[in-house]
């Protein structure tokens, strides 16, 4: 553990209205409830001003904007004395259909981030993905480690990883206060219904068969979304600046036995799905060595049982139909028109 600890008063939070964003907003506001947070939120298709209700407000102000706005970011980050960055565009199939938004949001909107926190001194913590790293097959003994060389496949995580290497070099040549955070796959409430786990929850509420890409032995690794927020507040205060942290909870699963376990939750037959054709590209496996975070910043993961995780994630959605109901008939059209 380091002796110096870094606690910020007020923290900028780009992309607090989407996923993991909302879910690390929570948990700063319950865990930290001195700490003022604004959220600068583009509110795409997968931001929604509801993942924040419930979080106590006296704190908390949302700012409807995009990280690409140089004039509105200088004017938050100035306020601010950490950002970090959860705002991009994330879907692999999306990004497949059209790679442009990607560029805007994922590169153009990072540069526009850090070059206000450079110019102000700012705290700036990214949050990345393991997918920089590309894949591993289903044998390597390997896990990703932050030494390993970025080798992304996909239009989403090419520019996942130019961003990664600008914050890099904005670290190296300017002093930019900077970390990075590689996180493997995320489950947990307020996922978008887009995503692997919550699409196949939502067509089974609504008596749909899933859809399960390829032969379904793609094996990704899966974390709580509550122990990804504690990395990123772990290597936010007690990071050591220029350094990238990869978290993973130590929990590979292939596709076809996470879609099995859900069926299981469903009473519904485990081959009641349709195989559907493979995704262009798509990586076999991630697997996280965590190592280092748990090493230097004393790092753990809470939710080690991810049959009770995903047990509580379908629970939630079952709840929560209003919340997830007109995107996921939009998303199902997105999916007929892109022919997946
Ligand atoms: P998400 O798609 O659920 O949310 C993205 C949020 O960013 C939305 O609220 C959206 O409105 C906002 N946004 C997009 N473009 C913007 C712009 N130009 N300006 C302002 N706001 C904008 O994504 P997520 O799953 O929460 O992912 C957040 C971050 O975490 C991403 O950087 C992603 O690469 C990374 N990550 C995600 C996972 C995962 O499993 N979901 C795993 C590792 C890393
Ligand atoms: O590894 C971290 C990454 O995890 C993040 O950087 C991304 O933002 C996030 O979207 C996620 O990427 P994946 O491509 O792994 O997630 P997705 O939920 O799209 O797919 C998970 C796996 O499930 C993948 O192997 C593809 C497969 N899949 C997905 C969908 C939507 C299916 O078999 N059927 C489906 O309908």
């Amino acid at each position: 553990m380091f002796e110096t600890c870094f606690i910020p008063r007020h923290v900028l939070v780009a992309g607090g209205c989407g996923f993991i964003g909302s879910n690390l907003v929570r948990y700063i506001v319950r865990e930290h409830p001195d700490v003022a947070v604004t959220v600068l939120d583009k509110l795409t298709y997968a931001g929604n001003p509801e993942n924040l209700s419930g979080i106590p407000g006296e704190n908390l102000r949302l700012v409807v904007g995009d990280i690409c706005d140089a004039e509105l970011v200088g004017r938050l980050v100035a306020e601010a004395d950490a950002v970090v960055n959860c705002a991009a565009e994330t879907h692999n199939d999306n990004s497949i259909n059209d790679p442009t938004p990607f560029l805007d949001s994922n590169v153009r909107g990072t540069f526009t981030l850090i070059d206000a926190c450079r110019l102000r001194g700012v705290r700036y913590h990214h949050v990345s993905t393991d997918e920089v790293y590309g894949e591993l097959t289903l044998d390597d003994p390997h896990r990703f480690n932050e030494d390993d060389p970025y080798r992304p496949s996909s239009p989403y995580s090419s520019t996942k990883a130019a961003s990664d290497l600008l914050v890099r070099a904005w670290a190296r040549t300017y002093g930019l206060k900077a970390t990075i955070s590689g996180c493997s796959n995320n489950y947990g409430p307020y996922q978008h219904v887009e995503k692997f786990i919550p699409r196949q929850i939502t067509s089974l509420i609504d008596g749909e068969r899933p859809k399960l890409y390829g032969d379904g032995r793609n094996v990704r690794d899966w974390i709580h979304v509550d122990d990804h927020s504690s990395a990123v507040w772990g290597i936010l205060t007690l990071g050591r600046l220029g350094e990238t942290y990869l978290v993973g909870a130590g929990s590979e699963r292939n596709n076809l036995s996470v879609l099995r376990e859900i069926l299981s939750a469903f009473g519904r037959a485990e081959d009641d799905f349709d195989w559907v054709r493979d995704r262009p590209g798509h990586d076999r496996r991630y697997a996280i060595d965590a190592s280092k975070l748990i090493r230097e910043l004393g790092w753990k993961p809470v939710h080690v049982d991810f049959s009770a995780g995903l047990f509580d994630t379908i629970e939630w959605y079952r709840s929560n139909e209003g919340w997830w109901r007109v995107a996921k008939r939009e998303t199902e059209a997105r999916y007929a028109a892109m022919g997946f």
